[in-house]
């Protein structure tokens, strides 16, 4: 079994690696379109696309979702090659499911990222499905001192977890293990999904469980249901619902009226920084993208870095076509989108 989990992960990006249409490309932000400002009245250089985000400042509203970590060299690599370039640039960053470290010790090393990245937000690990086979504060505690993290992410994936032959699929009675460890917990805790939403019943009981953050993680990017059926060729269920789920801005159209209880962070299937522009103004606090850093980060840190920097150029830009100023701005200013054109 523990050998099973850093496997896995080797196994998920040789799939990303040799089928592109594991990024489904729904493009789904590209249904709704920004009104241009001719005359934005502002200058360029004005515009301030800086947030704050777990008491940290970022250049902008950018996170490195959630994608790897174990005992393999290739691991390691990306990791902290995306630590530096997180750092580098002043945005936040995620790592992938920290399970194996309590399985192969040696896994540890690759979540060690304080040094490389001392000054920005760091988010920590775990399948929510772990508190119902064992795990409990103080393993969830391990997972953010390794890390020393900012906040813990709890990744929901009954999909995913349906898709593998060996997946836990125990989802019963979840909530009730997560208002246990929310207010026991040293750090803000995230629910998150990995690409299928979260709806409004979700983001309910988590706020009756005591979590303020959530990661809509919708569908449009990476379907793990698609990357599972790779893996297990067993029949056609993992195509069959490689786009379940809620797309992206539905999922966060639909969490609208939870703003002011609750922060949403956005991501699936963003690509660009006007689609991060467009979270925003859906209600996204910071904006999370996970496959397109992931060839970059088996390369080199200043790649990481060119990707970034290019997003950033997109964002900052769409901003001043808008005649915007800064980041609160945008925050849910419907305006923003041409009358008509939201879905
Ligand atoms: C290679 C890879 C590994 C991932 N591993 C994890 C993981 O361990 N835990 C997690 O919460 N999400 C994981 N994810 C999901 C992402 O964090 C994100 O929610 C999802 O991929 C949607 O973003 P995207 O469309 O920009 O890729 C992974 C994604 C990728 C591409």
């Amino acid at each position: 079994m523990s050998e099973q989990t850093n496997d896995r992960k080797l196994e998920h990006i040789r799939v990303i690696e040799q089928d592109p249409a594991t990024d489904r490309q729904g493009a789904y932000f590209d249904q709704l379109r920004l009104r241009h400002r001719a005359l934005p009245e502002i200058d360029l250089a004005d515009v301030d696309p800086s947030i704050e985000f777990l008491g940290k400042r970022l250049s902008f509203p950018l996170l490195i979702s959630s994608m790897t970590g174990g005992d393999h060299a290739l691991l390691l690599t990306i990791n902290r090659n995306l630590a530096l370039a997180a750092e580098a640039t002043g945005v936040a960053m995620g790592v992938g499911s920290q399970r194996v470290m309590f399985t192969h010790p040696q896994a540890r090393a690759s979540f060690a990222l304080r040094t490389l990245a001392p000054s920005v937000p760091l988010l920590a690990n775990i399948g929510a499905v772990q508190l119902n086979k064992g795990f409990g504060l103080a393993e969830c505690e391990e997972a953010v001192s390794v890390l020393d993290a900012d906040a813990l992410y709890l990744h929901l994936n009954p999909l995913q977890e349906a898709i593998q032959p060996e997946g836990d699929t125990q989802f019963a009675g979840l909530a009730g293990k997560i208002q246990t460890l929310a207010p026991q917990l040293s750090c803000p805790l995230i629910l998150k999904e990995v690409g299928c939403g979260l709806s409004a019943a979700d983001v309910e009981l988590g706020l009756a469980a005591g979590v303020r953050y959530f990661d809509v993680a919708g569908s449009g990017g990476t379907s793990w249901s698609r990357i599972e059926h790779h893996r297990c060729q067993q029949g056609d269920l993992g195509l069959a619902f490689q786009d379940w789920g809620l797309p992206t801005p539905l999922a966060l159209q639909q969490l609208r009226p939870y703003q002011g209880k609750a922060v949403f962070l956005a991501s699936g299937g963003i690509r660009s920084g006007i689609d991060m522009v467009k979270s925003v103004i859906l209600g996204g606090s910071v904006c999370g993208m996970a496959a397109p850093f992931l060839r970059p980060a088996m390369e080199s840190p200043e790649a990481v870095i060119r990707v970034i920097e290019s997003i950033k150029r997109e964002f900052v830009t769409a901003m001043f076509l808008l005649g915007i100023t800064n980041v609160e701005q945008l925050y849910l200013r419907d305006e923003l989108f041409w009358t008509g054109n939201r879905n």
